[in-house]
């Protein structure tokens, strides 16, 4: 391979919506660019490879890279929603639908899972993330790592998957996006590494590098990031791709230190041309040593020839099963399903039932939605295939049940009142109203932070107005990440948390509004009551003045002039107090749950020695429902200071209830 074959193999080239850029197909023909991005046109995809395979000096495919992110045509919950169903079978199943129906499009590369541990819910990106807890996102990811790359990746249908952001991005300073990271190498490896490091040990494919400056050296260039924890640690044989342009952002934070850095790792530059540009003469130079640059070259063809690229550069679009067909749809409706979390049913509100139910009143911003349904990063999501809460609801309920719908506000971020008042008559009108309120899918994803995480506009007053109604009020929240919602709980019979649910949000939302599924979600991530106690989570270290309901007076009970010594010290905030809104793994059911019979063996643990924990778990309720069974430990001493607890474990498990048959439902 001459020079410029060996980085071009290392360059990765955006094409971008409408026609390719005119140099593209030479460059491709030259040998100068190895893989390309953001072309989903299979025609345009093929033209490409015949191209490389045929016309090249060389005949090397490309890799086809997209952010099949949580579905391709068929849209599935945002990953923070598929997190809350807590069931990697279904995350592998909706992984693998989403890689057959991306490869009939001539994509053979993902760039998912996402895997950042996120704890700070200002950072829109929590949205693509699993949540909070370590454990929990090293299941699922390796759960979508397996559906991406199938049963083998040189197999028809299988798409290379990529670990990404390595490393501790979600820890971004103040939930800025692309922020500074400060994190001691004891939480990168004990709380932001652990999914990293299932994903290698899984075989992930690839791997992409964070935006981060992560300690002060940014990880696209982080000799102990991507040499010696991922090369020299971990044995990975993939390739580490860039992030967008993330090797030019360095040169605003430059560092001078060639012990730290590790030049050509990442071994792909994503859409900036510093390889291309640079390298010839850094190697001129001698101040890159060139056999990095055919390990990189060697890791990038190693994961083109596992890919059976070179055997089958073209893509045959029949060989695939159709995009959104009734099978993907109903696994889109059943993630989707697994992934609401009912977070408050006061008097049992929940699930309406026709023989009190006669009408309704569908309220909100986000009840009648195709688009906004779909959430952040679905790029190839269609909002024609979107069956809305509206259209669900009206189609579960036929005839039965008078339904009025009030979009009320235009957007989230209205802050008018003008639909308000026929929001409040058709409420008037009704039996109940269900309203429906959230952020837009704008509003979360990359490079969208918030410093509020309040419901955006005049929600709020909405919601307030429709109380005044006097009926009862079931709260739906579509949004992108945990928002401070304790201002709507008085005004709130019941709330249903919905994340962004994808194409089939309607059947999912109606299906537990109506009792025909009893929901089962638990929350991936804690929810603050106010942001000034960000971050906030559960698996938080100990402390030598933990906060207490004993210790813990509210800033208005404090009396005048109260001493310094007065109050008890405690790590709190006056205005606060202590405790998050809703705990991570917290979810209501229409059922409920009895655990008993708990063992462990063996009593002793032995370091290195498994313990067996077994529990009976039983539905003590009318209806059947999926309990999550969730494991926590405490490591109570170690050679640091250790969690109060830890998820070591979970299981979905399905049990009937007291009731033959299932549901109370207004199917019935
Ligand atoms: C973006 C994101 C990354 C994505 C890539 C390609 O900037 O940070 O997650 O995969 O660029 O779109």
């Amino acid at each position: 391979m001459t020079l410029a074959e060996k980085i071009g193999q290392l360059t990765l080239v955006n094409v971008g919506p409408g026609v390719l850029p005119g140099d593209l197909r030479a460059a491709v023909r030259a040998g100068k660019a190895g893989a390309v991005l953001d072309v989903v046109d299979v025609a345009t995809v093929n033209e490409l490879q015949r191209i490389a395979a045929h016309d090249s000096r060389l005949g090397i495919p490309l890799l086809v890279g997209r952010d099949v992110i949580h579905g391709f045509k068929t849209v599935l919950p945002i990953p923070l929603g598929q997190a809350a169903a807590w069931n990697p079978e279904l995350v592998q199943q909706g992984a693998r639908m989403a890689a057959l129906e991306a490869a009939a499009s001539g994509v053979n590369w993902t760039f998912a899972p996402m895997i950042d541990i996120a704890r700070d819910p200002r950072w829109g990106r929590i949205a693509e993330s699993f949540g909070e807890d370590p454990h929990l996102a090293a299941v699922l990811g390796v759960a979508a790592i397996r559906g991406f790359q199938g049963d083998g990746l040189s197999l028809p249908g299988a798409i290379a998957a990529c670990a990404k952001h390595f490393v501790g991005y979600g820890a971004s300073e103040g939930g800025r996006d692309y922020g500074y990271v400060g994190i001691p190498e004891v939480d990168l490896r004990n709380v932001y590494m652990p999914p990293f490091r299932a994903a290698a040990d899984a075989g992930v494919a690839t791997f992409m590098a964070a935006f981060s400056d992560v300690n002060g050296v940014p990880a696209s260039g982080n000799r102990f990031l991507t040499r010696t924890v991922l090369r020299d640690e971990w044995r990975f044989p993939g390739f580490v791709v860039s992030d967008w342009d993330s090797i030019v952002d360095m040169v605003p934070a430059p560092v001078a230190n060639d012990k730290a850095r590790s030049p050509l790792s990442p071994g792909m530059e994503m859409v900036s041309t510093t390889y291309r540009d640079h390298l010839p003469g850094l190697l001129a130079a001698k101040r890159v040593d060139p056999r990095l640059l055919d390990d990189a070259v060697r890791n990038v063809l190693r994961v083109k020839m596992q890919l059976g690229l070179f055997e089958r550069p073209v893509t045959d679009p029949a060989v695939y099963p159709g995009v959104a067909s009734a099978a993907n749809l109903a696994l889109a409706r059943e993630l989707a399903t697994q992934s609401l979390v009912l977070l408050q049913n006061r008097n049992g509100v929940l699930p309406l039932a026709s023989k009190r139910l006669h009408s309704l009143a569908v309220i909100g911003p986000l009840a009648d939605d195709a688009y906004e349904q779909l959430g952040t990063w679905a790029p190839d999501g269609d909002p024609a295939l979107s069956r809305t809460p509206l259209q669900a609801i009206r189609e579960t309920v036929g005839a039965r049940v008078t339904v009025q719908h009030v979009r009320a506000m235009s957007t989230t971020r209205t802050m008018t009142t003008a639909g308000f008042s026929e929001a409040v008559a058709a409420a008037s009108g009704s039996d109940a109203a269900v309203v429906f309120l959230g952020e837009e899918s704008i509003l979360s994803g990359e490079s969208r932070s918030r410093a509020s995480i309040d419901l955006p506009g005049n929600q709020m007053d909405l919601l307030r107005a429709v109380k005044r109604a006097g009926k009862p009020v079931i709260v739906v929240i579509l949004a992108g990440r945990p928002l401070t919602i304790e201002p709507i709980l008085a005004d709130a019979d019941a709330v249903l948390y919905a994340w962004h649910p994808g194409v089939m949000a309607g059947p999912a939302i109606a299906d537990i509004l109506f009792g025909v599924e009893s929901p089962s979600g638990k929350l991936p991530v804690t929810f603050p009551r106010v942001v000034g106690q960000v971050p906030l989570y559960y698996a938080h270290r100990n402390m030598g003045k933990p906060a207490s309901q004993a210790s813990f007076l509210h800033i208005d009970d404090i009396a005048a002039r109260t001493p310094q010594t007065g109050l008890k010290n405690a790590s709190q905030y006056l205005d606060a107090g202590y405790a998050p809104l809703y705990e991570f793994g917290y979810g209501l059911s229409y059922t409920s749950y009895a655990y008993s019979g708990i063992s462990v063996e063996p009593s002793r643990a032995r370091a290195g020695l498994p313990i067996t924990v077994r529990a009976v778990v039983k539905n003590v309720g009318q209806v059947a429902g999926d309990e999550v069974a969730q494991l926590y430990v405490r490591d109570l001493v170690g050679s640091v200071t250790r969690p109060v607890r830890e998820l070591k474990g979970f299981q979905r498990i399905h049990l009937a209830g007291r009731k033959p048959g299932g549901f109370v439902s207004i199917v019935d």
